[in-house]
């Protein structure tokens, strides 16, 4: 069965990008959040970077305002119902996605593939709460998703081929580079990554140099876009120390400790980029 209509939970800085390039491509979205100014964010930030790319010149205006019309916003999870692919996209927490899936392999009809975009939960146990494992599986964006070129795609223990198939060639009609890998803590993205952020808040924290030092190094030494801390505020230092957790839980390695320093700016709201402070200030 073709997808056609595509089902996006959470218009968060990753379910916002998620809907966006689905749309732009061609896919009729429902972006579904639980609280009406959520989705109001959400969609103005849609807003806002279908215009970046108008000016850009990589869409026309008339191709922003189809890719615009095909996004229907929603509160009530049951309008996913006519879906043929639904992307969860909500909080990083497990009780929450486990809540979703349960939700969703109740609503979605039984052939639908259900992906999610988590950054660091199994595959494997998201699908075992469901009756349709072999269709779960994750689609890992990365931010910001209408520009980063990679997928990663995530096979669960029970994965079916057909379902890992079907979710590579939409990330190619998204004109995205799919990357396949299998289930275990932070994949291979995050378990890379984020020990590198951690680290580097390590430095920060023992005073062996200042965050814009720290981020110099590596972009003027390594050619990084962004340094690993102004990257952690990007990402959000809550996600950052959710993935830590994950990793040191699920690989119980002391190597994956989260940094005391981030825990600490976690416990004061200094979240990074959204929250207007994190090793840098924003305004
Ligand atoms: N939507 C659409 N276009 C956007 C955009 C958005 N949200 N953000 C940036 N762009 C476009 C700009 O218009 C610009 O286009 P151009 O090349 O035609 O001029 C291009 O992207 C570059 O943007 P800017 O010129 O504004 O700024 P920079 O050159 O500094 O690039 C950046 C910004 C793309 C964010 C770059 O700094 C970068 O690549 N940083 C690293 C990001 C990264 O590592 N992301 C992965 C995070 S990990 C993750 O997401 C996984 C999760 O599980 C934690």
């Amino acid at each position: 069965m073709a997808i056609q209509r595509v089902g996006v939970i959470g218009a968060g800085t990753m379910g916002n990008g998620i809907a966006h390039v689905f749309a732009r491509s061609g896919f009729q979205v429902v972006l579904c959040d639980v609280e009406q100014r959520f989705l109001d964010r959400g969609l103005d930030t849609i807003g806002k970077n279908l215009d970046r790319e108008v000016a850009k010149s990589k869409i026309t205006a008339e191709q922003k305002a189809a890719a615009w019309t095909r996004i229907t916003p929603v509160l009530d999870r049951a309008q996913l119902s006519g879906c043929d692919l639904v992307v969860e996209a909500a909080t990083e927490k497990f009780a929450i996605k486990t809540e979703i899936f349960r939700d969703l392999d109740r609503i979605c009809r039984p052939d639908v593939i259900l992906a999610s975009n988590t950054s660091s939960i199994s595959i494997t146990k998201l699908a075992a709460v469901t009756q349709r494992p072999g269709l779960v599986i994750g689609m890992h964006f990365f931010n910001p998703v209408p520009v980063m070129k990679l997928v990663e795609i995530i096979r669960g223990l029970a994965t079916k081929q057909e379902t890992y198939d079907a979710v590579r060639d939409l990330a190619v009609k998204l004109e995205k580079t799919p990357v396949e890998v299998n289930d275990a803590p932070g994949f291979v993205s995050n378990r890379v990554l984020m020990p590198l952020l951690n680290e580097a808040m390590f430095t920060v924290m023992e005073g062996v140099a200042t965050p814009q030092a720290v981020d110099d190094v590596f972009k003027l030494g390594m050619a990084h876009p962004m340094g690993p801390l102004a990257l952690a505020d990007f990402i959000g230092l809550d996600v950052c120390l959710d993935i830590m957790r994950v990793l040191h839980d699920g690989l119980g390695d002391p190597k994956y400790r989260p940094c005391p320093l981030l825990i600490k700016m976690v416990d004061a709201g200094w979240l990074g980029k959204k929250s207007g402070r994190g090793f840098y200030t924003y305004s």
